[in-house]
């Protein structure tokens, strides 16, 4: 199975960090040219410097996708490079620490999330899709979550969003289909990365927190970052030939319970 990526260039937004950088460094064990993206600049070069030291292709491109001049940015310095892109992994995203009910939610920090998950997630697809329509190929990957298909309280902004971009994914399978770019959206549940890690440091009790999240999985534990890799990978190569409007949720049995009981 090895190489499954062999010779495909990959954008990978937001992998100076957690999934993302887990992601960047399977997609070029396995052959892929990949393009870190990042909006911290340290954290993108490091990725793109452990593919190289690894003895993997990369190349880092800083920008904040959820800002239009920047993600068009990102698009055009991928196509000069490489003249096309076969895989798109729309990982960039999260909560932007936003968290309440609906009403609690200020206008400013309802627009953050958007922006932050819906808004870079349109504007990614928006720029590479005509390169890959006159490539006649192509496999977009969209980071959704668990919160985008069901819900926990006090998360309604990000839920929203994550919702939003599920639904994203599977109005552009149904448009792009006749030009074989398939779209898929990958749904983890708590999954530990540095990121959601902050958060859980940000509570009363850390140790609880993360005994609550592992109790609360059918496996007994938190995903981990190369959970959600290997299953970006399967969408990204061509043994997922026959995926596309796909909604693949990866959270170790946590949707399965109907309650606490
Ligand atoms: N960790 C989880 O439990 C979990 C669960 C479901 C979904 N997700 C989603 O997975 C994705 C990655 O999360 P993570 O936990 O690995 O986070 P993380 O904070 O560990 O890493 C995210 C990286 O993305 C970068 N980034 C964020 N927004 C960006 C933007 N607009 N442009 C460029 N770079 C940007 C950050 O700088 C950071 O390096 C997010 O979309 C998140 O919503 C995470």
């Amino acid at each position: 199975m090895a190489s499954r990526l062999q010779d495909k260039i990959a954008i990978v937004t937001g992998s100076g960090s957690g999934i993302g950088r887990t992601t960047a460094l399977l997609f070029a064990a396995e052959g892929a040219m990949v393009v870190v993206n990042d909006r911290v600049d340290a954290a993108g070069r490091e990725t793109a410097d452990i593919i190289k030291e690894s003895g993997g292709q990369a190349c880092f491109i800083f920008g904040d996708v959820s800002d239009s001049g920047s993600a068009q940015a990102v698009v055009k310095q991928a196509i000069d490079a490489f003249s096309r892109v076969d895989i798109l992994f729309n990982n960039a995203g999260g909560s932007q620490g936003v968290k309440g009910a609906l009403g609690d939610t200020d206008e400013e920090d309802w627009d953050k999330v958007m922006k932050g998950n819906v808004t870079a997630t349109f504007l990614m697809c928006k720029y590479i899709l005509p390169f890959m329509v006159k490539n006649g190929r192509g496999s977009i990957i969209n980071m959704g979550s668990q919160f985008g298909v069901a819900v926990v309280p006090s998360f309604a902004a990000y839920s929203t969003a994550k919702a939003a971009v599920i639904h994203l994914t599977k109005q552009m399978s149904l448009d792009y289909g006749r030009y074989q770019i398939r779209a898929n959206c990958l749904c983890p549940g708590p999954i530990l990365t540095p990121g959601h890690d902050r958060f859980l440091r940000s509570k009363p009790d850390y140790e609880s927190a993360i005994s609550e999240r592992n109790a609360a999985v059918a496996l007994g534990r938190m995903g981990l970052p190369e959970d959600v890799a290997n299953a970006a990978l399967f969408l990204a190569s061509d043994e997922s030939a026959y995926f596309t409007g796909s909604v693949l949720v990866i959270d170790g049995g946590y949707d399965a319970r109907l309650c606490s009981a």
